[in-house]
């Protein structure tokens, strides 16, 4: 099987339209609030959810050449995935085999080597260690190379599991989610080169709004969601990965043309979102907004790093002034809507933690991830 493709989710957008309803589960889904806030169960969840899963760790086009490399800090991993000469991307642990300072420091760069400030010790685009410097003080050591976690590149993606040793099927992992990304052609894309970094308040609150449908035409009705059709959502589950389709209203005017002949940017927005924590909004052949959540050191705070992708190089004055204004207004609708929103949730969640939070039929997205962090939590085997 692989994903239907888009003219497929306007088609069944427009019907739900017409029915007046989302896609809907089986039931209600009703999580504790005590699991958004309990101090033991978030270091269960950053052990089992973002050490011991595959994590999207960089897009194929951010490590297009060899040499190329981006690094980032994923719960307390510090990475960097770097392409190789051989063409083969890895991630490694940021941290040199001497004594632990970083290797490479720019978010995203190019290098022929990695050389470490603090001794220039140097290893290669595999992570090789290639230059030790005084190397008659180190006879006899046994370090090959930077520590390495295992990697897969797939549909534009690369994908890690930042833990020494563990193995992974990536194809398992992303069962049909890797057609539906292979739609957007990742790979094809372009950065805007500044990123949008914001607090926000629980990591799994803020997750909750990026699946989340439903709340597109309420919150933000007077900015992104003031074109949507709201709450007639398709959702598209394979696995822990979500497919959310929005409609626009527009769509109601393609109804007497053939979905084939849609102008689908104006029917419809889609939103990908990689389990756990990575929101890829927009579609094939358009611009992406690339949204990452980094847990924070506490079960209430994580920050979300943002950046937009574009199908061509932004060359001239015109285009960046455009990508920079599109984004500032991107950060004053997720600042001020969704984050303070989340932030506001955290702050009343300790006075309702014997209550439930209440996922409904409508709300496939949200008790899709959910139900997968519990899956995650109790196979865990501890
Ligand atoms: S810590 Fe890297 S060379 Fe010393
Ligand atoms: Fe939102």
């Amino acid at each position: 099987m692989t994903a239907s493709p888009i003219t497929d989710v306007a088609r069944r957008l427009l019907a739900n339209v017409d029915a007046g309803r989302p896609d809907h589960a089986a039931g209600i889904l009703e999580v504790p609030v005590r699991d958004y806030l309990d101090p033991q169960r978030f270091e269960r969840e950053l052990d089992v959810v973002f050490h011991r899963s595959p994590l999207l760790v960089a897009l194929s086009c951010d490590v297009a050449e060899p040499g190329d490399f981006t690094t980032l800090d994923i719960a307390g991993r510090p990475i960097v995935v770097m392409r190789g000469d051989d063409g083969v991307v890895r991630t490694f642990l940021n941290a040199c085999r001497h004594r632990g300072a970083s290797v490479a420091d720019e978010c995203f760069g190019h290098a022929r080597r990695l050389t470490c400030p603090y001794h220039f010790w140097v290893y290669d685009t595999a992570g090789k260690l290639v230059g030790v410097t005084g190397p008659e003080g180190f006879e006899g050591m046994e370090v090959e190379g930077l520590i390495e976690y295992p990697t897969a590149e797939r549909a534009g993606a690369v994908f890690a599991v930042l833990t020494v040793g563990a193995t992974f099927d990536v194809d398992e992992w992303l069962g049909d989610m890797a057609s539906a990304l292979e739609m957007l052609q990742l790979d094809k894309l372009h950065r805007y080169d500044v990123e949008t970094r914001l607090p926000s308040g629980s990591w799994k609150a803020t997750a909750d709004g990026y699946v989340d449908g439903y709340h597109l035409g309420y919150l933000h009705r007077s900015s992104i969601g003031a074109r949507s059709i709201t709450n007639r959502n398709t959702y598209d589950t394979w696995g822990p990965h979500v497919r959310i389709g929005f409609a626009n209203k527009p769509i109601v005017e393609m109804r007497d043309t053939p979905a084939e002949e849609w102008d689908l940017y104006e029917a419809m927005s889609l939103v990908h979102f990689v389990f756990p924590n990575v929101s890829l909004s927009g579609q094939p052949d358009r611009s992406i907004m690339f949204s990452r959540i980094l847990p924070g050191p506490t079960v209430g705070e994580c920050t979300v790093s943002q950046y937009q992708y574009f199908r061509q190089p932004l060359v001239d004055d015109a285009a960046i002034a455009e990508a920079e204004a599109k984004r500032a207004r991107y950060e004053a609708v997720t600042y001020e809507e969704d984050f303070l929103t989340v932030m506001g949730i955290g702050r009343r969640m300790p006075a309702m933690a014997d209550d439930v939070v209440r996922f409904g039929r409508n709300e496939i997205g949200n008790q899709t991830i959910h139900t997968w962090i519990d899956r995650l939590l109790q196979t865990s085997g501890d």
